[in-house]
């Protein structure tokens, strides 16, 4: 069966200790979308792994799979699996032949961009990683693949058309001086050819590229178990997130579908479990109608919860903005994945706060809404209708892991249960802490 894994809202909601955790019982962990904007901690007995394009599964030796809605960057992924390599971990990560490739000019674009769109305040504030200028160029049918990389006339072919291209966008679009800047390189054909070509011969010499579809279907036509890891959030799904404050893939559950090429009746007949943070954080840009900035009292609330949560962004270490838990959000996300379940992670970070709230629906033009309007500006408009919850105190987490679910305070089951109705969906797991045995499971989706 296959079991996917989805980020309910802004991304880092702790999918990776969830991925690690349910992907003991997998046999390949497969990433749909995104590429190294992603971060991903898993932490197991005290040792940190800091994952960005390498499956959550590799800590547990299982096969990794980038899929073909992936967008690569094989310098990036060749140092991540040599940190891997020093920490212990032997991965094996295989990618894509259809994945599409970020190339050094994607990310000298995506910065240059963000540059220009902030005089309109129209920056998603992104990861830097040449995400956006990727996928743009897979859509404009001008992308580099991970299989042109195998065949050094095709990329000789593809590099050919879109270099000078990139180049023209840069110099005349931009005003960068290519030659005389830092950048030249990134330009540059010849070299771009060589370095590339290259890193096609270590992936063919290390036979890491697989035909996804073709690999994942027989995988699961013999009966093994497919983890689909999302990255990123539904909020920030190029679809249905926050548009244009959002990344340019589709982090949702329709995106394991298209981004691996399993069919959707399978990934559709399998289990889809929503990650839920229990409060909100976000990098980036854009409204944010729980966020705790508006009094010095919020502000220092947000820190408190910043400090305690760690929440500083794992790939580019921007400390992150912080909201109460938003409803609408999540009941937008549960319709857009049709979760059959959740995991609420990071009670044990409200644990001793004097008042615990949550956005229970907007009040937008007089009326209340239960779920986000469809455009950004709209939802900037919304003014959060909040709900109290009595607050809990801190408790020694240690042995809420040891005991089970009983033993999580009173009041934050009852946080629990609210959140779990409101979604529709069953608690499938309570996260009470980074550890892996932090974690609080209450059923394994491929039990189910
Ligand atoms: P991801 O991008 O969704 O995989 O999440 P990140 O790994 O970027 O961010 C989540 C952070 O919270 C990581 O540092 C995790 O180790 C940590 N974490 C995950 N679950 C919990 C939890 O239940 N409690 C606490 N305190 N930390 C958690
Ligand atoms: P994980 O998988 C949180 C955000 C960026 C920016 C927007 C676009 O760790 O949950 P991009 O570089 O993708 O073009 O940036 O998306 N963003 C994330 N925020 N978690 C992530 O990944 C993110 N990946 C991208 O901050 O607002
Ligand atoms: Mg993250």
């Amino acid at each position: 069966m296959t079991v996917t894994i989805v980020g309910s809202q802004l991304g880092d909601e702790g999918k990776g200790a969830l991925v690690d955790i349910w992907g003991g019982d997998s046999d390949v962990v497969v990433r749909y979308q995104g590429g190294d904007n992603a971060g991903h901690t898993v932490v197991q007995d005290g040792t940190e792994y800091k994952l960005s394009l390498v499956p959550s599964g590799a800590v547990r030796g299982k096969v990794g799979v980038l899929g073909n809605g992936c967008v690569i960057n094989p310098e990036t992924l060749f140092e991540e699996l040599d940190t891997l390599r020093e920490q212990g971990l032997e991965p094996d990560v295989r990618l894509a032949r259809r994945a599409h490739v970020i190339l050094p000019y994607h990310r000298v674009l995506d910065g240059i961009e963000e540059e220009v769109k902030s005089d309109d305040d129209l920056a998603a504030g992104t990861t830097g990683r040449g995400i956006g200028p990727t996928y743009e160029d897979k859509a404009g049918r001008r992308g580099v693949r991970v299989g042109d990389l195998l065949d050094p006339d095709v990329l000789r072919d593809r590099l050919e058309y879109a270099v000078p291209q990139k180049r023209a966008l840069a110099e005349e679009v931009y005003g960068l001086d290519v030659e005389n800047s830092e950048h030249a390189d990134a330009f540059d054909v010849e070299h771009l050819f060589e370095t590339y070509r290259e890193y096609g011969e270590r992936l063919k010499s290390e036979s890491m590229t697989v035909n996804a579809g073709e690999f994942l279907s027989n995988k699961h036509a013999d009966g093994e178990e497919l983890l689909f890891e999302g990255a990123q959030g539904t909020s920030i799904d190029i679809d249905h997130g926050i548009y244009p404050y959002v990344t340019s893939s589709n982090p949702t559950a329709g995106g394991a579908a298209v981004g691996t090429g399993v069919a959707p009746t399978v990934v559709g007949s399998g289990e889809v479990v929503g990650i839920v943070k229990a409060y909100l954080s976000r990098v980036g840009t854009g409204p944010l109608p729980t966020e705790l900035d508006g009094t010095d009292s919020e502000e220092e609330l947000a820190d408190f919860i910043r400090e305690k949560g760690g929440e500083f962004g794992t790939v580019t270490g921007r400390p992150r903005r912080i909201g109460w838990l938003d409803m609408p959000m999540l009941r937008h996300a549960a319709r857009a994945n049709g979760f059959t379940g959740i995991a609420v992670n990071h009670i044990d970070v409200l644990a001793g706060l004097e008042e615990i709230n949550v956005g229970h629906a907007y009040e937008l033009d007089g009326e209340e809404l239960l779920t986000m309007p469809a455009t950004t500006e709209r939802w900037g408009e919304c003014e959060p209708v909040l709900r109290s919850f009595e607050p809990w105190d801190d408790v020694d987490w240690a042995a809420v892991a040891e005991e089970g679910y009983d033993a999580i305070p009173a009041n934050a089951r009852e946080y629990l249960d609210y959140i779990s109705s409101e979604v529709g969906a069953p608690i499938y797991a309570v996260g009470i802490g980074p550890g892996r045995d932090e974690t609080v499971v209450l059923d394994n989706p491929f039990e189910k």
